[in-house]
């Protein structure tokens, strides 16, 4: 083996490229035949530098620093000497189809296994479902072996390398994420890496006092750092408990806990938190997992004085997973769960020298946010200033668009992008929240509140996106004038998402208009939590009058099934196209311009319930005069008259040429 990269000048001699290739090879790679040997030689040779230069930050100043990296390239070596052969297959097809995630034919649908199909065997038995919606991307809610009780939605994982008992085994896992595959979907999963649940072994041993996995936490012996992390960080959950650290009599210790009690934050300036995530990371994908969702990427490193949220080092442990995740697997994709403010989110999908080289997608929180914000106020402005202000992400990243999912809505909207449209922000925040928990006068939309704070006066809120487009209250009402301009709203609202560029989520049960559901009340484990109102089971009667065109449930199954037909067959919605917010010279009116290679288009939204207008010269000026087809129903748009959309009515304009 000839391998040409010197050595990296920081490191001790013996740390060379190539005296770790030879100890791997002469170890975990041992038993694979030469081609096998050679290929992930070629991954060691082109990763070595995106390896090292986020391990550096977060390791490089410790002596021990060269034992540590041999040991997290002895993990990927060992996974990858173990990975089995249809997914090599795999990761050769993606390797030579390396934009297959950003082509217009991927569509997700995010699920809970047993409020979908009752266990994983039964996820099986609904893939003809999934295909009937042109689905290629499937996302099963926390299906890792959670702590018992109250467990977050399964955010709080006691055995990683486990399936929760209820919905089957590892095996069958792996069983479901193979014939997904041959059925064209690719599976994604939970891996919850900021905490694990109080009952994990490291947990449960560092309650034991041993002193190795208590470092694997943040632990306090008395309130003096708490306290003053305490004064910059942000209360994720004011409504379950009072700040980020919990107090335990049996260590005498206090435990960072950002989300719930019960959910201990992992120290990632321990190594061996960073090589146990690894071998678990690569154990998932082993099994056939294509996708991991990291949830709460933004928390995982703290620094006093700050918010500890996006910290350099958090972004510094996602690009070191991905780059040695590249060389075991590298058909598995990263998806960061960020839900943080504009100017932070966009890094997670790489900037700089880490450019193509941190998560590949990404959920686009600010997106979603904007779309609400436009609906409640009939007007499109906020959302196209704050969109405008986004910088454009690499071009081997792709975001994931979505208009509700199994969590709240947080008003993600600074004080300063208010301002730049002459709202207050403070204002505009408290508006949405009246507005979507019905506190609004003569509003559409019904939902609850989350985690009021009454220091900041922060509501979240919560409710499917059926309810929350007024689906509810005009269904109570039997108003179906009403019901009507609730279903134009969720379509206005895919059919964005859709074009915006990224791979858009169906959130199971949206495409059949699934309403609130306030049964959770009723479990004590769930009670506590309002977001279980828009988690609801998936009503499968409701779904078998999706075939009749006469039943809301008929119109938006087969609307969505349209948008994902005119979206696998339209070019230019490939996620590498550029997206430009701009004006229409209509308030009501948002505009999106897509432009590549492949082609332009021009997405029109109208986001109140008036007909609207946007002027034949503003077209022209925009570069789309002429003769425009829209690539939603394939009709001609003629180029000499103004252009009209029906109420909350969308348009695809390609410009025919
Ligand atoms: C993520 C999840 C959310 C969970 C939290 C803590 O934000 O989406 O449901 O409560 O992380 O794990």
């Amino acid at each position: 083996m000839n391998l040409s990269i010197s050595q990296s000048p920081n490191l001790p001699k013996r740390t060379g490229l190539e005296t770790i290739a030879k100890t791997l090879e002469q170890g975990p790679l041992r038993l694979l035949d030469p081609l096998e040997q050679e290929i992930f030689q070629l991954r060691l040779e082109q990763g070595w530098e995106d390896v090292l230069r986020p391990l550096r930050l977060l390791y490089g100043a410790r002596s021990d620093f060269e034992t540590w990296l041999n040991r997290f390239l002895e993990i990927t070596a060992k996974a990858y000497a173990a990975r089995p052969s249809d997914l090599r297959h795999l990761d050769l097809q993606r390797v030579h189809q390396p934009d297959w995630f950003q082509r217009p034919d991927m569509v997700g649908y995010v699920a809970y296994t047993e409020r979908f199909a009752q266990d994983l065997p039964g996820v099986q038995d609904k893939i003809p479902y999934l295909k009937e919606l042109g689905v290629t991307y499937l996302h099963l809610m926390p299906l890792l072996k959670p702590r018992p009780g109250a467990n977050d939605g399964g955010y709080a994982v006691m055995d990683y390398r486990q399936v929760r008992d209820d919905l089957g085994t590892m095996a069958d896992l792996s069983d479901l994420a193979s014939h997904l595959r041959q059925n064209g979907i690719s599976l994604c999963i939970d891996l919850v890496c900021n905490h694990t649940a109080k009952e994990h072994t490291w947990a449960q041993a560092a309650l034991q006092g041993d002193p190795d996995y208590q470092a694997y936490y943040l632990m306090f012996p008395d309130r003096a750092l708490p306290d003053e992390y305490e004064k910059t960080v942000r209360e994720i959950f004011p409504e379950f408990k009072s700040g980020s650290f919990t107090y335990y009599e049996q260590i005498n210790q206090w435990v960072w806990t950002t989300f719930n009690e019960f959910q201990w934050d992992l120290n990632y300036a321990n190594p061996a938190v960073f090589a146990e995530m690894l071998d678990i990371m690569l154990f998932l994908a082993n099994q056939g997992v294509e996708l991991l969702r990291l949830d709460a990427v933004a928390f995982m490193w703290k620094r006093l004085g700050t918010d500890c949220e996006n910290q350099p080092e958090a972004h510094a442990i996602l690009q070191a997973f991905r780059a040695l995740s590249r060389m075991a697997a590298p058909g598995l994709l990263l998806k960061a769960e960020a839900i943080v403010p504009p100017p932070q989110l966009v890094p997670y999908l790489g900037v700089g020298e880490a450019t193509d080289k941190e998560c590949e997608i990404a959920y686009h929180n600010v997106l979603m946010v904007t779309l609400w914000s436009a609906l409640a106020e009939r007007k499109v402005v906020l959302a196209t200033h704050v969109l405008q202000k986004m910088p454009r992400i690499p071009a081997r990243t792709a975001w994931v668009t979505y208009v509700r999912c199994h969590d709240d809505i947080g008003w993600a909207i600074t004080e300063e992008d208010a301002a730049g449209v002459g709202l207050d922000g403070f204002a505009h925040r408290s508006f949405l929240s009246d507005f979507y928990t019905g506190r609004f006068a003569g509003t559409f939309a019904r939902g609850a509140t989350f985690q009021f704070n009454p220091q900041t006066n922060d509501r979240r809120v919560n409710g499917s996106c059926a309810s929350l487009a007024g689906l509810e209250i005009a269904i109570a009402k039997e108003n179906w004038g009403a019901a009507e301009q609730a279903i134009r709203r969720i379509l206005l609202l895919y059919s964005v998402i859709f074009a915006f560029g990224g791979i858009p989520l169906i959130y199971m049960g949206d495409e059949i208009g699934l309403l609130n559901d306030r049964s959770y009340v009723d479990d004590p484990d769930l009670m506590a939590d309002s977001r279980w109102i828009h988690r609801p089971y998936m009503d499968w009667d409701k779904a078998a009058e999706r075939y009749n065109w006469q039943t809301i449930t008929g119109r938006l199954f087969q609307s969505i099934c349209h948008l994902v037909a005119a979206r696998k067959r339209t070019l230019t919605l490939h996620a590498r196209t550029a997206v430009t917010p701009v004006w229409t010279h209509n308030d009501q009116v948002l505009g999106l311009v897509r432009e590549s290679a492949y082609g332009r288009l021009l997405i029109l939204a109208n986001f109140s319930e008036q007909h609207q207008t946007v002027s034949r010269r503003r077209l022209q000026e925009l570069g789309f005069g002429g003769l425009l087809i829209n690539r939603l129903d394939e009709q001609f748009i003629p180029p000499w008259q103004d252009l009209d959309l029906e109420p909350y009515q969308s348009h695809w304009l390609a410009p025919v040429v």
